[in-house]
């Protein structure tokens, strides 16, 4: 069976976003492969974390994954920082990889802002952590949302690399799996903006935790322009906000975009985000609910993530025994 690998930081509160460009399309791939997901809380120190707030987010979002429906009996849900094979071939990846190649990492840039040399050099090489992450079980299939395309590529070219360095086919090129009508939702407040964890305002998105009535106020006060919903996509040209709020209509009610549009052709914004609202909420008001009774009994969750650390381990435990036998480290 083909496998998949992806992961989540857990640097706060899952929100809409991670919902629908990831966690909803794993809960879907999980009857066609055989899956691992991730809490990267390697990933997540690479820009300062509280770590009592780090402990509380890794519980939270595995809960948040299993609320959504992970199966995590038949699958593998761990934290990262469990399993030391994503460090150890991390290691390697970063004598693999080339400057050049990281230097063009889109996501560095934006996170690393105007003062680079103040960045971590974890930040820089995230990219590299990122590959050992799914190559450390040769994981064929990623599923992410469009903002990690980049670094998909990047760990394509490092399994490339790798194998051409050494002389053997040894790791496959994982395909990233893209899809849905929410591959890149926005923020609710810019349209030019991906809605992010880290963004300062909350009213930017909406988060896994947020109770029916916060979302309300949220999507009502999520911006919009003056005009009435347009009768085809052709209409959203130059209307970003209106064209994210539809495509987070279409995701939800599992629509074609063009569909929502020209079901709502004509009419105010007000009425279209009334009826989001009763969407959003029906949706993710039972996600919410188990999401709060998971959260009840932390043990619980614990003994989920230890259990799923021990059979990522053994997967991971002797693929990364061979790379170190191919790169001719001695193991006496
Ligand atoms: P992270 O934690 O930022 O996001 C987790 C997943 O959610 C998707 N996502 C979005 N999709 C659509 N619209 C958005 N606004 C949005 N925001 C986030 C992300 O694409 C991602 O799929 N580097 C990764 C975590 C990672 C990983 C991996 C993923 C570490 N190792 C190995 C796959 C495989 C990240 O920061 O995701």
């Amino acid at each position: 069976m083909q496998r998949i690998f992806s992961g989540v930081q857990p640097t706060g509160n899952l929100h809409l976003g991670n919902y629908l460009g990831a966690i909803r399309n794993w809960v879907r791939l999980q009857n066609e492969f055989e899956c691992i997901f991730c809490m990267v809380d390697l990933h997540a120190i690479t820009v300062w974390q509280d770590p009592k707030d780090l402990v509380k987010n890794t519980r939270e979002v595995a809960a948040g994954m299993i609320a959504a429906g992970i199966d995590a009996d038949k699958h593998i849900v761990f934290n990262q920082s469990m399993v030391p094979a994503h460090a150890q071939l991390a290691w390697v990846f970063n004598c693999v990889a080339r400057i050049g190649w990281l230097n063009r990492m889109t996501q560095f840039k934006e996170k690393a802002g105007k003062h680079k040399e103040n960045a971590s050099v974890g930040l820089f090489a995230y990219p590299n952590l990122m590959s050992a992450d799914i190559l450390a079980y040769k994981a064929t299939h990623v599923p992410v949302g469009e903002d990690q395309k980049q670094h998909l590529e990047l760990a394509r070219d490092t399994a490339q690399k790798f194998n051409s360095d050494y002389g053997i086919d040894f790791f496959p090129q994982p395909e990233p799996l893209i899809f849905g009508a929410a591959t890149r939702v926005m923020s609710l407040r810019d349209g030019a903006k991906k809605m992010s964890k880290s963004d300062e305002s909350d009213y930017s998105r909406i988060n896994m935790t947020d109770d029916a009535d916060t979302i309300a106020l949220k999507v009502r006060k999520a911006k919009t322009d003056l005009f009435p919903m347009p009768d085809s996509l052709d209409g959203l040209e130059g209307r970003p906000e209106a064209s994210n709020l539809i495509g987070i209509y279409a995701a939800l009610s599992d629509k074609d975009k063009a569909l929502v549009a020209s079901q709502f052709a004509g009419r105010q914004f007000s009425e279209f985000k009334a009826e989001l609202v009763d969407l959003a909420v029906a949706v993710l008001g039972p996600i919410n609910t188990e999401m709060n009774r998971l959260m009840d009994d932390p043990s619980h969750i614990d003994a989920i993530l230890k259990k799923g650390a021990e059979r990522a381990n053994a997967i991971a435990e002797p693929i990364l025994k061979d790379v170190y036998d191919i790169v001719g480290f001695l193991r006496p």
